[in-house]
């Protein structure tokens, strides 16, 4: 068996303190990190939000260790206000074609970085989007932009993070893929096993 599993969707939604733990570990020496709504839970800090109960949640799954080491989130948006942070999106034009998909949340827990699964995840996002034939999909970015745009994102323009007190990720750009842009970057090649 291998150590590692393909991304899938998590079906136990238990488990989801599991992510949000790990998120809060990624997020939590970010320069903003003091305006994120952490949460307590049994004494352990964590980070979700109202996305979360609906999300598709894409997992690569430690067998060995029966550990989540990265996820990332995708929803099924009919209209901005179901998002935490609708307004900064409202100075973009998007296609009127409804619903949309809403890329959040991709974490790689620290001690498995480098190792191709954010481009896994990446694919296995892109594959569900195509296969469930949704137009297109948007998301936010900052230093992840040039590696989203191989995978055929766009920019739609820069936040104004002004616009929504719920964003909290300072500096960055809103991003956009439509379905017939989505390419085959990141065949997974790298393999830690
Ligand atoms: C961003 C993150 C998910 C990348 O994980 P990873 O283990 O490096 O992922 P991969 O090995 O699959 O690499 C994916 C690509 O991202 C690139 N990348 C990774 N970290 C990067 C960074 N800080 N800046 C720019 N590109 C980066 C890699 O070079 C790679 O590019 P390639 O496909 O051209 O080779 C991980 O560093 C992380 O969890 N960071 C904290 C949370 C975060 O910032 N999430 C994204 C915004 S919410």
């Amino acid at each position: 068996m291998n150590i590692f599993s393909e991304p899938f969707i998590l079906e136990d939604k238990n488990r989801l303190p599991e992510i949000y733990k790990l998120r809060y570990n990624a997020y939590k020496n970010h320069p903003l990190a003091e305006n994120f709504d952490f949460k307590l839970s049994d004494g352990i800090k964590s980070c979700s939000d109202i996305l979360d109960e609906n999300g598709k949640h894409f997992i690569v799954l430690n067998n060995a260790a029966n550990e989540i080491a990265a996820t990332y989130r995708l929803n099924i948006i009919d209209t901005l206000e179901q998002l935490p942070y609708p307004n900064i999106f409202k100075p973009f034009q998007l296609p009127e074609a409804r619903p949309f998909l809403f890329y959040s949340r991709l974490v790689v827990d620290e001690k498995y970085r480098n190792n191709n699964f954010a481009n896994k995840l990446q694919k296995s996002l892109l594959q569900y989007h195509i296969d469930n034939k949704i137009l297109f999909g948007i998301g936010t970015a900052l230093h992840l932009v040039d590696w989203l745009k191989k995978w055929g994102f766009e920019i739609l323009g820069e936040v104004d993070t002004t616009l929504d007190r719920n964003y909290h990720f300072g500096s960055s750009f809103a991003m956009i893929i439509n379905i017939e842009n989505i390419n085959n970057y990141g065949n997974p090649s790298k393999s830690i096993e």
